[in-house]
């Protein structure tokens, strides 16, 4: 590996993958590539560097910021600088480099493990976790090993994972505390007592500790309805290669949304408790919840949708009104 093992007077170590070089200060991840350079502010970084990372380099783009990010072909991935900014297309200024995805995600872990430091874990929301700035001060291995939550069949039935919504479980979040914790009677009748279930998914979705970060709670062919509490901002601008649906559970966010290659504006979207929107296949977008709110992010897993987008012969949206 072309890495470095030597810390820099800071504490850190620096990180390549192919031209690409990272390094960190106190304050910034300093990006560099074969005729251009960025900076990163850490909190940012960190954050959308979890996310990549945890949810395998997700549906289509991933942007960390304007100017850079990754974007998943599903067995390799594009490492990019300026590839969908328009100001640096426009002056030849982008690079992109593409890699096994197993490369990247060496190389994307180990620096994620080498710069979190102890107290900070890059799924919390701000109030909720410590400061990533400074010198090299430990670790958070148990924040960043976190494995999302995947359902194999209904939540809570015998055989899945267990809801602990008791005393076991994570405590309510702080801001769900007038969320009713109230489980639903079920009554089934003698033999199907395996079968049927139902349990209060609010008072489920109100004990996650973590922000942005999309749990399967039922998948159905290709069907992935997942859901996640959201606090101050998706700390990705996510470039869609098919259509995604959002309903919004409680509370209020606020959304951004761009033209996927350039980054111009195309809408705001504020979502308010029961709106359901469906994000074209063309875009980006970057959400921003003002208080922590409950989304249900439902996504369509068929891995021949971003061809067929990408070919035009489905149209980005899915519904003309
Ligand atoms: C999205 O990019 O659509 C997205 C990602 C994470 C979330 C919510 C939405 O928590
Ligand atoms: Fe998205």
């Amino acid at each position: 590996m072309p890495q470095t093992n030597a810390s820099n007077e800071y504490g850190y170590r620096s990180f390549s993958v192919g031209g690409f070089s990272f390094e960190r200060d106190e304050y910034f991840a300093h990006i560099k590539w074969p005729g251009g350079s960025h900076t990163m502010p850490m909190d940012a970084f960190l954050r959308a560097l979890m996310r990549d990372i945890s949810w395998s380099f997700f549906y289509g783009i991933v942007n960390f910021d304007q100017v850079f990010g990754t974007t998943n072909h599903y067995g390799n991935v594009d490492v990019f600088a300026g590839l969908y900014n328009a100001g640096y297309r426009a002056q030849n200024k982008h690079h992109v480099e593409n890699f096994k995805t197993e490369e990247v995600r060496a190389v994307f872990e180990a620096m994620l493990d080498d710069w979190t430091n102890e107290g900070f874990d890059p799924f919390a929301a701000p109030e909720e976790t410590g400061t990533p700035f400074g010198p090299k001060r430990g670790g958070n291995r148990a924040a960043i090993t976190r494995k999302r939550l995947v359902a194999n069949r209904m939540t809570g039935m015998k055989g899945d994972i267990p809801l602990r919504t008791d005393a076991a479980g994570n405590p309510v979040n702080r801001q769900f505390a007038d969320v009713s914790q109230d489980e639903p009677e079920v009554h089934a009748e003698p033999g199907f007592e395996n079968e049927v279930h139902a349990f209060n998914f609010f008072g489920y979705v109100s004990r996650s500790d973590v922000t942005w970060n999309p749990s399967v709670c039922s998948a159905v062919k290709y069907s992935q309805v997942c859901a996640t509490t959201e606090e101050f901002i998706l700390p990705i601008i996510h470039g869609n290669d098919r259509v995604e649906w959002f309903v919004q559970l409680s509370d209020e966010i606020h959304w951004d949304i761009q033209d996927r290659e350039s980054g111009a504006p195309r809408a705001r979207v504020v979502m308010k408790p029961g709106d359901v929107a469906a994000m074209p296949a063309d875009i980006r977008h970057q959400g921003y919840s003002p208080k922590r709110s409950m989304l249900l992010v439902w996504e369509n897993n068929d891995a021949t949708l971003p061809d067929l987008y990408a070919k035009k012969k489905l149209k980005p949206n899915p519904v003309d009104f």
